[in-house]
């Protein structure tokens, strides 16, 4: 376990001898049983202002998220929004709709069911907020229906281990790279160094980037063909996916998941969106940060302005420029509908990644450093 959560651990024994702490993986995740948050609140033990809640965000900001069982089943809205605001800057960013069934507005409802909750996103790995300037510093993932067989549940991805796993070349064309938000038009570097882990750590919205700039080291501009997109986030998909950074998590009743977004991606599992093994429904919780994610460190704009569906004049001709809900499409497949045609196109696509077919590609499969080979060409 990383040195904050050994510091995390003494620090909750103390407070009761009988709470479980351990690591999920060697890099990834904390688990915690016999700790109820609620309770720890309510004792005066955990506020904003104790020490035990800056160890429970630093121990988050190294591991990525904690998982925090046995916390009721369901938690209400109320509790779930004042354990989320002990983290980050204290208080909800809450740009969702809300589902009627949500008991509270900071709650977002997720189902496979659209009578139960909001169906749909999250079938790709993504920070949640990435539309925003400054990206939510924390989520909370609250499970309240669990499928009969335990199935549907969320993977996580350290961003920290995503950057250990580029080789020296990758590494150097991608922190010359910005990711343009095609929801916003919101640009984030792809490469940043976590504000309180100080890792550096690789940043990406796999179902919403509608465009990549890259700029070189004497402040010439370009943007990413369609190639060279599909060969990035497929490379980049390939490390979320890695063994090393990955954490396949399967609720249990009672699981309240915190996570620190900037430090780990997550994804739904395959079959979130499935009615087949019964009702799902997770309540998130979303954080306001105390910072922005900026690519001013590239001499970048915060946003490139949309609305036109044309991109930047700067822009070469063969560039990629994507502007909507649903991003760039990068990888082939059929969507998949299985709400029995009650979803729109854009949750549909949102669900199974998928690109269009009448924007083919000039080579069927772009090869694997496609994206590299332009910008790496003098390490050739
Ligand atoms: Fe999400």
């Amino acid at each position: 376990m990383v040195a904050p959560c050994s510091n995390l651990k003494d620090m909750l024994h103390t407070y009761d001898s009988r709470i479980a702490i351990s690591a999920l993986s060697k890099e990834v995740g904390v688990e915690i049983r016999g700790f109820k948050l609620i309770e720890a609140i309510a004792s005066g033990a955990l506020s904003r202002k104790t020490a035990m809640r800056k160890s429970l965000e630093s121990c988050m900001a190294h591991a990525g998220l904690l998982v925090f069982r046995e916390q009721g089943f369901p938690l209400s809205g109320d509790e779930q929004v004042r354990i989320s605001s002990l983290f980050g800057a204290g208080e909800m960013e809450s740009t969702h709709g809300v589902h009627k069934k949500a008991d509270n507005e900071h709650i977002f409802r997720l189902s496979n069911d659209d009578d139960e909750g909001i169906v749909g996103p999250g079938a790709e790995w993504h920070c949640d907020g990435s539309f925003t300037e400054d990206v939510f510093s924390h989520a909370g993932y609250h499970i309240v229906e669990i499928p009969e067989n335990g199935s549907a549940g969320t993977s996580f991805s350290h961003l920290g281990v995503v950057n250990d796993l580029l080789d020296p070349k990758e590494l150097r064309v991608l922190e010359q790279m910005a990711t343009v938000n095609s929801n916003s038009g919101v640009l984030h570097p792809i490469v940043f160094t976590h504000p309180m882990s100080k890792r550096r750590s690789v940043f990406f919205h796999l179902a919403m980037s509608g465009a990549v700039v890259h700029v070189s080291e004497s402040g010439q501009r370009t943007a990413l063909s369609k190639d060279e997109m599909a060969s990035l986030l497929n490379r980049l998909s390939d490390l979320y996916n890695h063994s090393r950074s990955a954490l396949h998590h399967k609720y249990e009743a009672g699981d309240l998941v915190m996570i620190d977004n900037w430090a780990v991606a997550h994804r739904a599992q395959d079959g979130s969106f499935s009615r087949r093994d019964g009702l799902r429904v997770v309540h998130r919780t979303t954080v306001k940060g105390n910072y922005k994610l900026s690519a001013g460190n590239l001499s970048l704009p915060e946003s490139l302005p949309q609305g036109k569906g044309t991109p930047p004049t700067w822009f070469p001709p063969e560039a990629v420029w994507v502007e909507g809900y649903v991003g760039f499409r990068w990888r082939p497949c059929e969507p998949k509908d299985t709400s029995g045609g009650r979803r729109s196109l854009g949750q549909v696509q949102m669900q199974t990644p998928c690109w269009d077919s009448s924007k083919q590609f000039s080579n069927p499969v772009p090869s694997r450093d496609a994206w590299t080979y332009r910008f790496a060409r003098d390490e050739l």
